[in-house]
């Protein structure tokens, strides 16, 4: 209560000092990403956009659960679909490991779910409209590019919302080259004091992602563009590297307390815990479950993407007898009634209020497939974490974890009932998980205003500023010879050249000609 109050005083004070409330704006709420998770993240923002009297066009994949009378929505139908063409299987047996092939999954991911998206016919007449006018267009920092052509075609600002943290693209939009040193890349688990070896590999592979992100992505990304907005706009097209350079902000997945400090720009503001709501009442069976469980509950999610029944089923049947082992109670999110016989401590459910059974005090572990949002949570509310990463930054977050002492992991692959059992118990029973826990919880709490309150105050801020282009620097423009001052460089190496490196050989040159002729002249004064 204390803490609602706080919050509606800061947004109170924020809102005095931002002179008011702002009109009401025209906003495109774009997430073309098909993944749940995706979704109900940006959906948090797209709430509160609408609880403040804006009226929102929102084009994603999932029909509202609550409609509002200034909500338009544009569903993408059918979505795309990942597992078709990614099969989950090739996900549970390990395959997106390694670095380099998560990036060009992503790539390919990126490519098909945004021309995907671009052919449905409802989107195809909002590229074709001439009617429409928005203030603001807001879209997921993800990998759909070609979406940025909206912000040029409305010609209004951009505001983009990056799901998974940063990434070395977003610092080159805002005007900073990411320090390589002390920043590891994205998908890599490193802290900033990296070892030489470490250094180098990061290096490679930022190196890596820049190159082909700017030479092989992004063309294909332009020609998607060319291809689905060349007939609706005049003129020439701007090319989407140019028009990631106009995103006025952007709102980021990271928190102070978790991720590494880096440098930073006005433009990039940190949203992390932005999703993270106090808790509501849980439905009476789980709340009677939770509550009666006298050593505690161990609650068991893989998240929304990756579903419980698409497990192997000896995977399923190896979780069921260590569950059956432990004396907590066990709530698992598994989507399908037929898993066979349930030990008694086990109860499953296809959906789970996850953000309110954390908040319970009862919960003793979470067990995680190490995602970004799921692992907010389990900070938030201090609870311990047992993790088994399955793709993408799962692995780097489970990392991050396990080095702050809240966690623990499992290789998938290598997965057995004593393995489970034993680290399950180690994680309940030693006081210092729960510890660190708290620890973190308390770090990733303290802000001086809600991180949702914040986006929206600065999505507000760019509106009323008509895209506030003063929050990046001009190192977003500059070539990259005169970022990194090659050209004074040069410069130096040529006055240098020319007052030291030049006069000395002429010297040199003149003295040993002088020597030369002062030889030659005694010889021939011998000869005489
Ligand atoms: C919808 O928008 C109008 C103005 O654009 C506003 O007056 C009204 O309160 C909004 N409705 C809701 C439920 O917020
Ligand atoms: C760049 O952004 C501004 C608003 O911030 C917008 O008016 C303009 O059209 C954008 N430029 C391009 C090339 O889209
Ligand atoms: C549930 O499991 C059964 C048996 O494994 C399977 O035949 C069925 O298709 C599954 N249902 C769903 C919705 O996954």
């Amino acid at each position: 209560m204390q803490l609602q109050l706080n919050r509606f005083l800061l947004l109170a004070l924020a809102l005095l000092m931002s002179g008011g409330l702002s009109e009401a704006a025209r906003i495109l709420f774009m997430g073309p990403f098909p993944a749940p998770s995706h979704w109900m993240w940006l959906e948090h923002f797209q709430r509160d956009l609408l609880r403040r009297g804006h009226q929102v066009t929102s084009v994603n994949n999932h029909p509202t659960k609550k409609p509002h009378e200034n909500l338009t929505e544009i569903i993408i139908n059918p979505s795309f679909d990942i597992p078709f063409h990614f099969p989950k299987k090739n996900i549970f047996s390990m395959r997106y490991t390694s670095d380099f092939q998560n990036l060009q999954m992503w790539w390919a991911l990126g490519l098909m779910t945004s021309e995907h998206a671009l052919q449905d016919e409802k989107l195809k007449q909002l590229v074709a409209s001439t009617d429409q006018h928005y203030d603001l267009v807001i879209l997921e920092q993800f990998f759909h590019e070609a979406f940025l052509m909206f912000g040029h075609k409305f010609n209004c600002p951009v505001v983009t919302i990056g799901t998974m943290g940063y990434a070395d693209n977003m610092d080159h939009a805002m005007g900073l080259l990411t320090p390589w040193s002390f920043i590891p890349h994205l998908l890599l688990p490193h802290t900033d004091r990296m070892s030489f070896s470490q250094r180098a590999y990061n290096a490679y592979l930022s190196l890596y992602d820049s190159i082909m992100r700017r030479w092989y992505y992004l063309p294909k990304m332009q020609e998607l563009a060319v291809k689905y907005f060349g007939d609706a706009i005049k003129g020439p097209l701007p090319h989407v590297h140019q028009l990631e350079r106009n995103i006025s902000l952007m709102l980021i997945n990271s928190h102070r307390s978790v991720d590494l400090p880096r440098p930073g720009m006005p433009g990039l503001v940190n949203v992390g815990g932005a999703h993270i709501q106090p808790a509501r009442p849980l439905p009476a069976h789980m709340q009677a479950f939770i509550d009666k469980a006298t050593h505690g509950v161990v609650y068991f999610s893989l998240g929304s993407y990756m579903k419980s029944t698409d497990m192997p089923p000896e995977k399923t049947a190896l979780i069921l007898k260590a569950f059956g082992q432990l004396k907590q109670q066990v709530l698992w999110k598994y989507e399908n009634d037929s898993i066979g016989e349930l030990p008694p401590n086990v109860m499953i459910s296809p959906w789970m209020p996850q953000n309110d059974i954390l908040a319970h005090p009862n919960i003793k572990l979470f067990i995680t497939h190490g995602g970004l949002f799921g692992t907010q949570e389990g900070i938030h509310w201090g609870v311990p974490m047992l993790c088994i990463p399955l793709y993408g930054d799962q692995h780097r977050n489970t990392i991050k974890s396990v080095r702050e002492g809240y966690a623990r992991s499992l290789v998938f692959s290598k997965l057995t009932v004593d393995d489970l059992v034993s680290n399950i118990e180690t994680l309940i029973y030693e006081p210092q998980y729960k510890r660190s826990a708290k620890q973190v919880s308390q770090r990733f709490r303290d802000n001086p205003m809600h991180p949702l309150d914040e986006a929206s105050y600065w999505i507000e801020y760019i509106i009323r500023h008509k895209g506030a282009t003063h929050l990046k620097s001009q190192g977003a423009f500059m070539p990259l010879y005169q970022y990194l001052l090659l050209d004074v460089l040069a410069c130096l190496l040529l006055v240098l050249v020319l007052t030291i490196w030049l006069p000395w050989r002429m010297l040199r040159s003149l003295r040993k000609w002088w020597s030369a002729t002062t030889v030659k002249a005694r010889e021939s004064k011998k000869e005489l």
